[in-house]
């Protein structure tokens, strides 16, 4: 090698007539780690290609000093040894110093370098090392560490997939018997019936340095060596000396050659133990040849997974000095290394010989022959038993690839060429043929000295230092299990399982919740609202969930729509640097010339970016465009692209509704998204449809993917998954785990309400309450509220006013006399819930408020806070059933909730409220703290703001549809909306509590010039109406000609013709240039939708949006908006001469640019008709989606 041979010179020491030659009195400095300013240029000599390694200069900032062995004259790259920094532990002062470096590159990875997080987080750990001594690493940043420290491991081969390391959580054990019930846990899961996973453990930090955590093995795996009388060795001979160590401390082998070597572990400083390793739990490859039948009389094997367990990681300052961590073998590992050293099983010659090759000539190429046999040998037995390993060429192949990458990402790669060539036909592989910098940056894995070599050994029959007896794994398992079953589930939480859930309407957030219960069972979980998530540590998750529903036409609800917006733009990253990487190692130097598909450039309205998205996929471009790589391919080869989540394990539920067009769109988007990104999908997305079993559709998917996670990471132990099945039957809310008690604290019902809905919430006093529509036969009411704020208030026209409404009295006072734990409705309580905690010793039970309900009186708490008119879901149901004292009306009940499609059919057809059953079900006399705890929250209602602050800037109008409806398919009693009617019902001065919800995907665009085009039928036009004031206003205090403003509005009936005198004076003021009335079921008049209209004034529409960059707002129930604008895209068609997919980019390109608006509100317009038809579409397919 050139630049080893002397005629460059190393980076880090010796002269450089640059950078060191600042000679003093003739003496040279000892420059120990120069930083190079320049770029150190590294030539392979096979493509005659230089690269350039930047990233030596930066070590100072992404590390902190490692001494390089080189003395000034002399390179000794070659010498094993690389120098740590020895044993001392850190002082606090060097702990924050490294801290503050490593805490950089973290938040760096994450793009947030110098934020406030950045900064508190810095600040956080100040204080904690200046309280402490020291301070903790959050999951993340350990994970994070984890993996930039196998990504800076010099001498690995593998470590492309740096990104794709599981993270074994194992600080909070305490004991050797926890960090060996965590190694089988580790090696379990690693192994993996051959399909390895890389893994690493992480035992409790290193503190004062005289309790340090140690695994004694240099790898959780091994075979014994004996050494005989005449100086050979049976098993291993590396493994003789620490052999030896296990005898010292007791342990007893059976003397043959593949003895597996027991667990030695130290904890807390403590003496060691060791534990024998269930031998069922590791995989062993029996060798064969393919070709030569007598290799497999040789006896050799070999375990599966080699986890190396000696070295100390240094992360941030903390010293870990008990981890294990594993990737997989590359065949040389073993065939050339293990088999073949003449130190190790040396069976060069053996196999020569039973090849029949004269093991006597010179040269010794016999000896080159037969090594590539023991090599076929390995690659083959791995192969057959379908465990992973790696052939030298492809792995060499493989990190060429990494380390073109992480030039271009990272600006170089440290490298130890000497280790990085495979031990055979080196020059047969690339990496012979390239230049390697070595450098040292942290986070990085360090040798440290053998645990032994400091241990104070003491005679056991004079010290007082006692050698532990050996366990074993049965024993340990049946003694945790009787002294506590607790314990063993404490321990295996090791996985992080992270649950998001997006939700407009509380559903997603409950049945995430459900599944943290479950999943609390096996895995350390966590559930977190999708906006609330630190979207950049998503790389860093081990299994993560999602639970949500979709809304609009098709899109996130408002909380998951930053989630949606972030997942996008790291796809489009990825895209961007696959293509890139693709061309960097076709091409070599060639400019980059990226064709980042439409869908994936940064859109500006999550609506385009989520329909072309889904465009795309549907047409499989995407699927074409990005070669998605795998890890590794089962027994294959490891390849050479590791995409973003490629460590992550997913499944994604959805709830939607089958009414719609696009069922479940958002998490079937997301679902694809996360795959795209590389995440390891365990489950095939699954959709629950409200119309139709979407609770049981959820059960079932919730039970599937706990079982498939618990295989997933091994966690098989029967006894968890018993409790989590029992989770799925049991109603963890019962008579004995929730009671009414004393408030916990004095809030008034404002205050109560803010903390339930978490928002702040403003009063408004009722000004007026109108009607303004109103058709008898068919229960069609339309009402006009006028509220006046009592405060200041900032909103838009096009704005939303979130209403919180209350219960009906009726139903109210119904309910309350049925409660059998309640003597005065109005004296303030506080739910109360029986919450276990675990700790240490068992778990402790105790009362404590709960989370949502608010202390509050029996009455508030059924009026303001819980939903008691839309059906009750099982839960309720099953608790009512135990509630009855007739055991016949119990055993009704009982027969309703044992088949969730019964309830299902039930509800539709009665649409029972609370207080209906239990009119039904006489003899229920339930608990009111119970039925609190189950109920679902009553939500906020939202109305499209009818008023512009130009013109009432302390008032807010709303344009209320009242929701009435018979039950039995329209032949049943009336049924009324909860909050339509409560708006409707309310009187002058009363108050309302309220808050506002921005739109801004819905407001005026900025200029008065420009066109506007409103669609919007039936209470859809209330934000219009808005509009209309605003643009009246501007008019008036404006030298500007406006644009033209179209209103295209609908009804059923005349009566129903809404603001019709505000249009008419409207249109003779100039303010609308055309409105539009489509009737539709008026006796005598012709029947027409909006979308005729629109098509007669095509030309005129056309224009205004293509020539006059005009704007389009649809707003009203979603089918009309699906058919608007399909309308509008023929129109296009038609006007533009535009193919289908141009009009289909045109309309993407109008929302991106803000040109294209939706309000969407759901199906309550069409409730019933677009019910009935979407549930008999949904029973006839819920076999399907539920199996
Ligand atoms: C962004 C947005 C803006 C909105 N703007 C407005 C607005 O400006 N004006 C307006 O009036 N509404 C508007 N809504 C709708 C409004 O928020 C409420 O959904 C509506 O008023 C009904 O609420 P409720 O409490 O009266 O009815 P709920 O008690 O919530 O009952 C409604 C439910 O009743 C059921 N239902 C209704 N009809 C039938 C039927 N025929 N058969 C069986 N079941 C039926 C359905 O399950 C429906 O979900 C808007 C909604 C959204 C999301
Ligand atoms: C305004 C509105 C729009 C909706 N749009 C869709 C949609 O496009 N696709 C869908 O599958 N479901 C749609 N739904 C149904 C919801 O996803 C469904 O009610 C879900 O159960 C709500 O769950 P959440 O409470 O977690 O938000 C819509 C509901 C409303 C009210």
């Amino acid at each position: 090698m050139e630049h080893i041979n002397g005629s460059r010179k190393c980076p880090f020491n010796g002269e450089s007539e640059q950078l060191n030659g600042d000679k003093d009195n003739g003496f040279v400095k000892t420059p120990l780690r120069i930083k190079l300013p320049q770029a150190l240029p590294l030539k392979n000599h096979v493509i005659d290609f230089e690269s350039a390694d930047n990233l030596h200069s930066k070590i100072d900032e992404e590390s902190t000093s490692v001494p390089v062995p080189c003395g000034e004259k002399v390179c000794l790259s070659s010498v094993m040894h690389i120098p740590g920094r020895g044993e001392t532990p850190r002082t606090p002062e060097e702990v924050y110093k490294e801290a503050q470096v490593f805490i950089k590159q973290f938040y760096r990875s994450m793009h947030s370098e110098d934020s406030v997080r950045h900064r508190q987080r810095i600040n956080e750990i100040k204080e904690e090392i200046d309280k402490t001594g020291t301070y903790q690493l959050h999951y993340v940043e350990l994970v994070f560490g984890a993996k930039t420290a196998w990504r800076n491991a010099t001498r690995c081969i593998g470590r492309a997939t740096w990104r794709n390391l599981t993270f074994l959580d194992c600080r909070s054990v305490t004991t050797a018997t926890g960090m060996f019930d965590a190694l089988c846990r580790h090696i379990k899961y690693s192994t993996n019936k051959g399909n390895i996973n890389s893994a690493i453990s992480i035992f409790p930090q290193r503190t004062d340095g005289k309790h340090d955590y140690r695994i004694w093995n240099p790898q959780l795996i091994g075979y014994a060596g004996y050494r005989q009388p005449d100086g050979s060795v049976i098993g291993d001979p590396a493994r003789v000396e620490f052999t030896e160590v296990c005898k010292k401390l007791g342990w007893k082998g059976e003397g043959t050659a593949w003895d597996i070597l027991p667990l030695v572990l130290s904890a807390d400083g403590k003496a060691p133990e060791y534990f024998d390793i269930p031998r069922e739990i590791i995989m062993e490859v029996e060798m064969e040849h393919p070709k030569y039948d007598w290799f497999k009389e040789l006896g050799m094997r070999w375990y599966a997974v080699p986890a190396v367990s000696n070295m100390r990681l240094d992360c941030g300052g903390i010293e870990f000095t008990a981890t294990a961590f594993n990737g997989w073998y590359m065949s040389t590992e073993i065939a050339c290394r293990t088999f073949c050293d003449i130190n190790r099983f040396n069976m060069i010659e053996t196999v020569a010989s039973h090849m029949g090759l004269d093991v006597g000539a010179n040269p010794p190429i016999w000896k080159d022959k037969a090594l590539v046999e023991v090599n076929v040998a390995v690659i083959h037995s791995f192969q057959r038993d379908q465990v992973t390993i790696i052939d030298h060429h492809t792995a060499s192949e493989t990190f060429m690839n990494h380390l073109k990458n992480e030039n271009r990402v990272r600006g170089g790669c440290p490298a130890d060429w000497i280790w990085i060539v495979p031990p055979m036909s080196s020059s047969l592989t690339p990496v012979f043929h390239q230049e390697m910098a070595l450098y040292f940056l942290r986070p990085s894995y360090d040798y440290q000295p053998p645990a032994w070599k400091n241990y104070k050994w003491i005679k056991p029959d004079t010290g007082t230092r006692t050698v532990k007896r050996k366990f074993h794994f049965k024993q340990i398992a049946r003694a945790v299990r009787f002294t506590s079953k607790l314990f063993s589930s404490a321990l295996s939480k090791r996985v992080k399982a992270t649950i998001l859930y997006a939700s407009e309407t509380g559903k997603s957030e409950q049945y995430a919740k459900d599944l943290a219960t479950i999943f609390g069972h096996a895995f350390n979980t966590q559930v977190q609202c999708m906006s609330k998530y630190d979207f950049y540590s998503i790389e860093h998750e081990t299994l993560l969930l999602i639970v949500a529903s979709t809304f609009g036409d098709g899109v996130p609800p408002t909380n998951g729509t930053e989630f949606m917006r972030l997942l996008l733009e790291m796809l489009n990253e990825e895209k961007q640097n696959q293509v890139e990487e693709k061309l960097s190692f076709s091409a070599g130097s060639t400019p980059y010339s990226s064709s980042t598909p439409r869908s994936l450039k940064r859109m500006t309205s999550i609506l385009a970016a989520s329909m072309e998205f889904s465009r795309q996929a549907s047409k499989q471009n995407l699927q074409r465009e990005i070669s998605r790589s795998s890890v590794k391919s089962g027994m294959g080869a490891a390849s050479d692209q590791i995409s973003a989540l490629s460590n992550v394990r997913f499944a994604v539920f959805g709830l939607g509704s089958s009414a719609y067009r696009k069922f479940g769109h958002f998490a079937v988007t997301v679902d694809s998204i996360l795959d795209e990104l590389g995440a390891d999908r365990l489950m095939p997305v699954v959709r629950g449809d409200e119309l139709f079993g979407q609770e049981q559709t959820f059960r079932k998917w919730s039970f599937d993917i706990f079982q498939t996670a618990c295989e997933t990471f091994c966690l098989d132990e029967n006894d968890m998954m018993k409790d989590a099945e029992r989770a799925f039957d049991l109603t963890p809310l019962t008579p004995e785990t929730v009671r009414f008690g004393k408030p916990l604290a004095d809030l008034n019902i404002i205050k109560a309400l803010e903390a339930i809905n978490r928002k702040q919430l403003s009063t408004f006093k009722v000004e007026e309450v109108k009607v303004i529509g109103k058709h008898e036969p068919t229960d069609s009411t339309t009402v006009f509220v006028n509220l006046e704020s009592q405060e200041n208030i900032h909103y838009e026209p096009g704005d939303h006013i979130a209403v919180i409404p209350s219960n009906p009295k009726d139903i109210v006072d119904a309910i309350l006399s049925r409660l059998t734990d309640v003597d005065d409705y109005d004296k303030k309580v506080q739910v109360l819930v029986l919450k276990e905690k675990l700790t240490p010793t068992g778990i402790v039970k105790s009362w404590g408020s709960h989370d949502d309900l608010p202390p509050a009186s029996a009455r508030d708490i059924f009026t303001r806070f819980v939903d008691i008119t839309t059906p009750p879901k099982t839960p309720v149901l099953k608790y009512l059933a135990s509630a009855c004292t007739d055991e016949k009306e119990a055993a009704q009940m009982r027969d309703l909730v044992a088949d969730s499609n019964k309830i299902d059919d039930w509800n539709y057809f009665h649409h029972p409220h609370l207080a209906e059953v239990l009119a039904q079900f006489p003899s229920c006399r339930p608990m009111g703290a119970v039925l609190a705890a189950l109920l679902p929250p009553l939500q906020p209602r939202r109305y499209s703001i009818s008023s512009s602050p130009a013109v009432h800037d302390k008032n807010i109008h709303l344009t209320v549809a009242v929701v009435v409806f018979r039950t039995q398919n329209g032949n049943g009693p009336r049924r009324y909306g909860v909050c339509s009617t409560y708006l409707q019902n309310l009187t002058h001065g009363e108050e309302v509590l309220a808050f506002i919800k921005k739109a801004p995907t819905f407001h005026l665009p900025k200029q008065i010039t420009a066109p506007i085009i409103m669609v919007g039928p039936g209470t859809g036009i209330a934000p219009f109406r808005g509009f209309w004031h605003h643009r009246r206003h501007q008019i008036q205090h404006s030298e500007v000609k406006p644009g033209q403003v179209s209103l295209y509005f609908g009804c059923k009936y005349k009566e129903m013709d809404l603001y019709k005198e505000e249009k008419e004076l409207m249109v003779k003021e100039g303010v609308i240039n055309n409105a539009r009335l489509a009737i539709s079921r008026e006796a005598g008049v012709e029947k027409k939708y909006v979308q005729a209209f629109l098509d007669e004034d095509g030309a005129d529409i056309s224009r205004m949006i293509t020539q006059e960059k005009g704007h389009f707002y649809v707003c009203g129930d979603i089918k009309m908006a699906e058919d608007v604008q399909q309308k509008l895209k023929e129109i296009i068609i038609k006007h533009e001469e535009m193919t289908e997919e141009e009009a289909d980019d045109f309309v993407i390109s109008m929302m991106n640019e803000n040109r294209y608006h939706q309000d969407i509100y759901g199906i309550t317009f069409r409730t019933a008709e677009v019910n009935s038809a979407s549930r008999e579409t949904a029973k006839r397919t819920r076999c399907e989606s539920i199996r």
